[in-house]
């Protein structure tokens, strides 16, 4: 039960989390480990292609990612929503502007992650979908590149709404409205099936379900 993990103390946990996680995870393992001071979390942070070599070779415990992969035999759960917005430095022309429609945006250039990125497949599923393609883009492999070069002019983003948070506070990007936006992705903490689980790994699994439904609530504020 919830409450015996809580009396878990001691442990190593290997934990793996996406790129794009680390603007929550860390809060939560910050708390966690408050209260489960004997157990040390290794965290490690990568893209979702690293990811799922991970999950393939039993590597990690634990792993939160946007997109479990279909063809593994995993333990999902999904955590909160990972709205990805599209972004531009506050100063912007079209910053403000209500319902742009796509095909007038996807000529800009833009400023996205690597492949192997989940928020960048994301992305390319959405334009293909809509019968898009981005015409220009410069590729960058973290979401703090990203933000910075949008920032500086380089052209528009696309990111999760949980990298811009302070970005949104202090003014200095702007989220647009994009007809179709912002794409809608969700987080999992995803186990291996087959890999034993440790009850520090349990604990720390129960306590980052717990504690994403409180999130989940916190950052829908930021799109209003
Ligand atoms: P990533 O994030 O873009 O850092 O790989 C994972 C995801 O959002 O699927």
């Amino acid at each position: 039960t919830l409450k015996e993990l809580k009396n878990v103390h001691q442990g190593y946990i290997k934990v793996s989390a996406a790129t794009t996680s680390i603007y929550f995870i860390t809060k939560m393992l910050a708390s966690f480990s408050r209260i489960h001071e004997g157990i040390t979390v290794s965290l490690h942070i990568t893209n979702r292609k690293t990811l799922v070599e991970q999950l393939q070779n039993y590597e990690a415990d634990l792993v939160v990612m946007g997109e479990p992969p279909a063809n593994l035999d995993l333990y999902s759960q999904r955590l909160m929503c990972n709205p990805l917005v599209m972004i531009a430095p506050a100063s912007h022309a079209l910053a403000g502007r209500k319902g742009i429609p796509i095909g007038e945006i996807v000529a800009e250039k833009f400023v996205v992650r690597e492949q192997g990125s989940g928020t960048r497949a994301a992305i390319e599923r959405f334009f293909a979908e809509h019968g898009h393609t981005f015409s220009s883009t410069l590729e960058m492999g973290s979401n703090e590149s990203i933000k910075y070069s949008v920032i500086a002019g380089l052209g528009l983003g696309i990111v999760s709404l949980h990298s811009i948070r302070l970005e949104l506070e202090t003014r200095s990007l702007a989220i647009l409205d994009v007809g179709g936006f912002p794409i809608q992705r969700y987080w999992h903490i995803v186990t291996r099936d087959g890999k034993w689980l440790s009850p520090a790994a349990q604990a720390f699994k129960e306590y980052v379900i717990a504690e994403a439904a409180t999130y989940a609530q916190d950052y829908q504020q930021l799109l209003l």
